[in-house]
């Protein structure tokens, strides 16, 4: 796909990045933008749909711009912008609803998960429901070869091109690219700190990137090991064991890394020491990220003007596929 489009959204709903997030999603997403043409926004009117506070609507947004950038989101490279500040997305949304039908709406997952987990029809708004025909609409207008996102998402870029392709079937015409899902399948489906399930906010199973020190050095200390070894001295096992699993990702110290393998196999290294160098490298792995998002955070106007020029580059492609949606199905001035 070299030199290809790619696009994808960042749901705002939650505030703080975990390394499940990183490894799944934000590191692959960032090493695209040295290849191909990548625009990525924030999705904020898509976090509606569950925020419905406005200071910790606006305190997500904030975080995930800043965490993006910190990361190492380039927007030199990239064009990264909000989702709300282009309001072909919306329009778009609404002349796609049409080419959808109810009944393949009632099927995408991410609403009869809330169904199955106990929510009955009266507690799910219609964004919810809707969700996967805007989602279609931020895709569509940019006409992307690809679509970056974790393994969940699979059925929303799905139903896009299913709705893309209804609708060049309706007017016998190419107007809309039909996407590919790109979804990574070594990380897409990080295991939390329990080992058992997919890392994840709401289970509590996180190792985050950018909370306070005694935050993560908890996290790292309630890491689950092999729960075979009771003591020190017993011989471990070091595959699937989730804090050797982090090491892998995190520690860049190869040598280290080997060393404490070799000694956890042998039974002559505790669990502690284990952690306590996961919890070094954690430091030194996001040691310029945090720096990065210090500076930014305290300059407020270089972010808005980023978000900005951003917006100003993504409407010129937007407004050209929704005026050309408008002019195929006869809306035209
Ligand atoms: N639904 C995506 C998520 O929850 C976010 C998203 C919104 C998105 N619009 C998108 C992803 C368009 C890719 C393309 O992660």
């Amino acid at each position: 796909m070299e030199n290809k489009r790619v696009l994808s959204g960042i749901n705002p709903s939650g505030s703080a990045l975990h390394i499940g997030n990183y490894f799944g999603a934000v590191k692959p997403q960032i090493a695209l933008q040295e290849t191909m043409e990548t625009y990525y926004f924030i999705a904020d009117l898509h976090a509606l749909t569950t925020v419905q506070s406005r200071e910790e609507l606006q305190k997500n947004i904030k975080n995930v711009v800043l965490d993006y950038l910190a990361l190492g989101l380039d927007p030199e490279k990239c064009v990264f912008f909000r989702q709300s500040d282009i309001p072909q997305h919306s329009q778009m949304a609404v002349v796609l609803g049409n080419y959808v039908t109810f009944s393949h709406m009632k099927r995408m997952h991410a609403f009869k998960d809330k169904l199955h987990k106990g929510a009955d029809e009266e507690s799910i708004n219609m964004g919810l429901f809707n969700y996967p025909i805007l989602m279609a609409a931020d895709i569509l207008l940019y006409k992307p070869d690809g679509v970056p996102v974790g393994e969940d998402q699979r059925q929303h870029v799905e139903i896009t091109r299913d709705i893309a392709e209804a609708f060049n079937k309706a007017y016998n015409k190419e107007v809309l690219r039909l996407p590919e899902p790109v979804i990574s399948k070594e990380t897409g489906k990080m295991m939390g700190t329990d080992g058992v399930r997919k890392m994840s906010k709401s289970l509590g199973n996180v190792i985050e990137i950018f909370a306070d020190d005694d935050v993560i050095r908890k996290q790292i200390m309630s890491c689950f090991t092999d729960p075979n070894r009771l003591k020190a001295t017993d011989p471990g096992t070091v595959e699937g064991n989730p804090v050797f699993v982090f090491h892998d990702l995190l520690n860049d110290d190869k040598v280290e890394v080997e060393e404490l393998k070799r000694r956890y196999r042998e039974g002559t290294v505790g669990d502690v020491e284990v952690k306590e160098k996961l919890f070094v490298a954690h430091q030194r792995y996001f040691e310029q990220a945090k720096k990065k998002r210090e500076e930014l955070s305290g300059n407020p106007e270089l972010v808005q003007k980023i978000l900005r020029d951003g917006a100003n580059k993504a409407i010129r492609v937007a407004a050209e596929t929704m005026n050309e949606v408008y002019e195929t199905v006869g809306i035209v001035n």
